[in-house]
């Protein structure tokens, strides 16, 4: 099979949000702390009524009656996600009740989990399974769902909630470029989530971030070696038209553009232009460690590469700036915003990804797009997510209301024993949502 890839998307996200600014107000902090220090405009979360398998039932649903097709076409279901429902039963095999209810039982997969890599461990698989010999010529499908929440103090306001769905084959109008791709994996406690009682992770934030940009770092170079030594020239910024993030909060996607722009006036690439060598020339001889914590190198970087951050990321920040992190989906929300944002016009393009999941796991690899041919075109799978309408129909959560509910759900979380309010008047038809776990954990779904 040729140009294996995206062949259609379909994003979900719960309707409850709360603006970042009125958390600021609320939680008496600086203001801009959260709007503009973190670069945030809004939180999503799951309300009562909602949780991973519930917006991965509705995502599926959705995508499969978007794109006319048969339950029956599916051959490899993947799951990537960090927010632990059962120790052993997958979040997979809930959605299996869609495909069994139309006779096919037979789909290999079942869930990825580290961290927020989870949902490109999943991709990779899915990729993988239709370029090999075991592939049966049906499709494979790839759900990345997250809710992301954290105890109250600095990291709350950088919660999300989001599932993403992806439909795997050959002649995709959003192929992978698989011989490029460079992954850096290592052992770090940055953000972990050892304590099973509890949803909330154990998180070092400055150390998050410090061990996310040594691996944009090595990534990137590494991705740079394949690249130069399989097409015999040098890579560089300027070869790629999008760049696209894991998400945890905007800030930290500015200072990953401008630490790649850094790291190309370090490698000498010859696409550098003479002012942007003159301007950070002088820090490509600080040595690892320092260059992380130089705040002039940070400062500038980001004023060089600003009009690039405006051109080739800004387009891919809308969702993750709408919803905040949405753990394994964050990526693939924020390159649901670029589709969003630029659909057809993407036609020929080169995107570069960047995938990072505490722990640690990450990978930097490519996307080759082409229009494609309907219903597997990107201007339909744009009007198919129909994002601008799922951000414009949410409802905001007062502060005191979204702190009540996270106490409800922090009561909740590993519970049985209880039905919900089932109240789904926040939710559009066709939306799944949790009525009861019963004596025996077991949870039960209803779609409204
Ligand atoms: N106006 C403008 N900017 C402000 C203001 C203000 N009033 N107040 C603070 N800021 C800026 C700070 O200068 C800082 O900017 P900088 O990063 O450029 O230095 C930024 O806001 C954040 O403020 P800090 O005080 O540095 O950090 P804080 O204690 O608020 O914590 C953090 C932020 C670490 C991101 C926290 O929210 C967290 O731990 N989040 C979860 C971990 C995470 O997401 N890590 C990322 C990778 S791992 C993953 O994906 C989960």
């Amino acid at each position: 099979p040729q140009n294996v890839g995206i062949l259609a998307m379909e994003i979900y996200f719960p309707p409850t949000c709360i603006q970042q600014d009125t958390l600021e107000n609320f939680d008496g902090v600086s203001k801009g702390k959260y709007t503009i220090g973190l670069g945030q405009d809004c939180m999503g979360f799951c309300s009562e009524v909602e949780d991973v398998i519930s917006m991965g039932l509705t995502v599926v649903t959705s995508l499969l009656e978007k794109y006319g097709i048969d339950a029956k076409q599916i051959g490899r279901l993947e799951v990537g996600s960090e927010t632990v429902i059962d120790k052993s039963k997958s979040i997979k095999t809930f959605l299996m009740k869609i495909f069994e209810d139309c006779g096919n039982t037979d789909i290999e997969g079942v869930d990825s989990t580290n961290a927020c890599y989870g949902g490109t461990a999943a991709l990779f698989n899915c990729v993988n399974w239709v370029e090999s010999s075991s592939w049966d010529g049906r499709y494979g499908l790839v759900v990345s769902t997250d809710s992301a929440v954290y105890a109250e103090g600095p990291a709350r306001p950088t919660g999300g909630a989001g599932a993403v769905a992806m439909l795997i084959g050959p002649d995709a109008p959003i192929a992978f470029e698989s011989k490029f791709r460079a992954s850096h994996m290592s052992h770090a406690y940055d953000f972990y989530k050892p304590d099973l009682a509890s949803e909330y992770p154990v998180v070092d934030g400055k150390l998050s971030q410090t061990c996310y940009l040594m691996a944009l770092d090595s990534c990137y170079k590494g991705y740079c070696q394949k690249y130069e030594k399989l097409q015999g020239k040098q890579f560089s910024m300027a070869d790629a038209e999008y760049f696209v993030f894991h998400s945890p909060y905007n800030k930290l996607v500015q200072k990953s553009f401008a630490r790649l722009v850094f790291d190309d006036v370090a490698r000498n690439a010859s696409s550098v232009d003479e002012s942007a060598k003159e301007k950070l020339g002088q820090f490509t001889s600080l040595k690892g460690d320092e260059s992380y914590q130089s705040r002039d190198l940070e400062k500038a970087s980001q004023q060089v590469a600003k009009p690039d951050y405006d051109r080739k990321v800004q387009p891919g920040t809308l969702i993750p700036k709408q919803l905040g992190n949405m753990y394994t989906a964050s990526i693939y929300a924020a390159f649901a915003s670029l589709i969003h944002n630029k659909n057809s016009s993407l036609d020929g393009n080169r995107v570069m990804m960047f995938s990072y999941g505490s722990g640690l796991s990450a990978t930097m690899f490519s996307l080759s797009l082409s229009e494609g041919k309907a219903p597997f075109s990107l201007s339909n799978i744009a009007k198919v997510m129909n994002i601008e309408h799922k951000l414009k129909t949410r409802t905001e959560f007062a502060p005191e209301k979204f702190v009540e509910l996270m106490q409800l759900m922090e009561h909740r979380y590993g519970g049985k024993d209880y039905v919900t309010s089932k109240d789904t008047s926040h939710l559009a038809p066709g939306t799944y949502y949790l009525t009861e776990v019963d004596s025996k954990y077991r949870r039960f779904y209803a779609k409204k």
